[in-house]
């Protein structure tokens, strides 16, 4: 698939460069509208980085010295591939009966009590081969790649068995071996309460604590709970957390989606990477959020396919000086969208982000929240070139025309990797 892929290539005659250029710092407040704009935009690739940047004109001579294959963006927007910091992409057939059943209306919460939910996920998980989840999650990555993402964090935890959660975590690994995407893997230890271990999750993180954690290093970089009434309490979650440092797993949470648990605060208590979802939020949390280094990532995919009125509060989060960034939480249950293009839709559209913000929370901040910005993120010399094509001549169309694939072009690591 791999179409062109030479050591050099400039990219030129974008109408609009978006270069999210600066500091590999979260984006809050004003800063998190500040796109970088280059019109009549270029940039020059070597290798796997990004070379130069510049307007078209002023790159040329150097394109000609270096005999860079030229490739005419034919006045589109050029921009970073989305970072889609959270998705749980590893499981075995879809979850429709639950969609229908909520249609009919359901509850999520009560389709998960009557045992569809996670568990019929991880009952589905376990049946299935690695090597067919494997080439399911390897054919996800392809559309996303599609779609203009070019790193994606990626969850176990419909394992819920220790055994089944090193299963994931291996698949995770070959999908790491074998993708042209970057995967960033985190294990998600505490998910929901196994059946054979009703009404003692206090054991299960035991297990977890003792078996699955220690086991996890060198896998995984992340340690995730979902901290919700239904699912594990703050306690539970600070366990899994502390043991999860003593290995250098670094926490992420799944927070204040259902109810409001107080596990944005556990979050900011360890530091987390990112805490998300964050629908229940008080005042007092956000003003936390804000003074923190956590990110708040938010998931309109998961509030649009539950067919919820209300969405995660993006304008306080960001009038506070919260960085926001966005994923898709792609996962069979509550998310089945990879395209990050429809979450900057839903973003704009449902939680009154601009369109530069959404942008900035889908690229650099999602960067930021794997603790990867220094790489990633942004069109500038130095950084990884990973970067996308899209077939609007301004970047807000991105977000207007809703639901199509603007994507013609997917680079990683300064090769393309999609293109159409
Ligand atoms: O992010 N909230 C917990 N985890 C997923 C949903 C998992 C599922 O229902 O399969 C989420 O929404
Ligand atoms: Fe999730």
């Amino acid at each position: 698939m791999p179409r062109i892929s030479p050591a050099t290539l400039f990219f030129r005659n974008a109408a609009q460069l978006i270069t999210l250029a600066g500091p590999p710092v979260p984006r809050r407040g004003a800063a998190l509208g500040e796109l970088g704009i280059i019109s009549k935009g270029g940039l020059l690739t070597e290798g796997e980085s990004i070379l130069r940047v510049g307007a078209t004109r002023s790159l040329e001579r150097q394109a000609l010295r270096l005999r860079a294959e030229a490739i005419d963006c034919q006045g589109r927007v050029v921009m970073p591939g989305f970072v889609d910091s959270h998705t749980h992409l590893i499981f075995a057939g879809s979850r429709v009966n639950d969609y229908e059943l909520r249609l009919r209306g359901k509850t999520y919460e009560e389709i998960a009590q009557a045992g569809g939910g996670i568990q019929s996920s991880a009952r589905k998980l376990r049946q299935a081969s690695p090597a067919s989840l494997k080439e399911e999650a390897l054919r996800f990555v392809e559309r996303m790649a599609a779609h203009g993402t070019t790193t994606v964090e990626v969850k176990t935890g419909y394992g819920l068995e220790i055994a089944q959660e090193l299963k994931t975590l291996r698949v995770i690994q070959s999908l790491q071996a074998e993708s042209r995407l970057e995967i960033v893997a985190t294990l998600l230890a505490a998910h929901a309460l196994p059946e054979s271990f009703r009404g003692r999750p206090r054991q299960y993180v035991d297990q977890v604590i003792k078996r699955l954690i220690p086991l996890a290093v060198g896998a995984a970089d992340f340690i995730d709970c979902f901290c919700d009434r239904g699912a594990f309490s703050v306690e539970d979650c600070r366990r899994v957390f502390e043991a999860g440092r003593r290995f250098g797993l670094v926490p992420r949470i799944h927070a204040e989606q259902l109810s409001r648990t107080g596990a944005a605060r556990l979050g900011i208590e360890f530091d987390a990477a990112s805490a998300d979802h964050l629908d229940k939020l008080s005042a007092a949390d956000i003003r936390a959020l804000a003074n923190s280094n956590v990110i708040a990532t938010l998931l309109p995919g998961a509030n649009f396919h539950l067919g919820l009125k209300r969405y995660p509060p993006a304008r306080r989060l960001i009038a506070a000086g919260a960085a926001v960034a966005l994923a898709t939480d792609f996962n069979p249950g509550t998310s089945p969208t990879l395209n990050m293009q429809f979450i900057l839709s839903l973003a704009c559209t449902q939680m009154r982000m601009t369109p530069a913000e959404a942008m900035a929370a889908s690229t650099i901040n999602g960067a930021c929240a794997l603790h990867r910005a220094d790489r990633l993120g942004s069109v500038e010399a130095g950084k990884q070139a990973d970067l996308i094509v899209l077939d609007v001549d301004d970047y807000r169309e991105i977000p207007y025309y809703f639901a199509v694939n603007h994507c013609v072009m997917t680079v990683k690591r300064g090769r393309v990797v999609y293109a159409r």
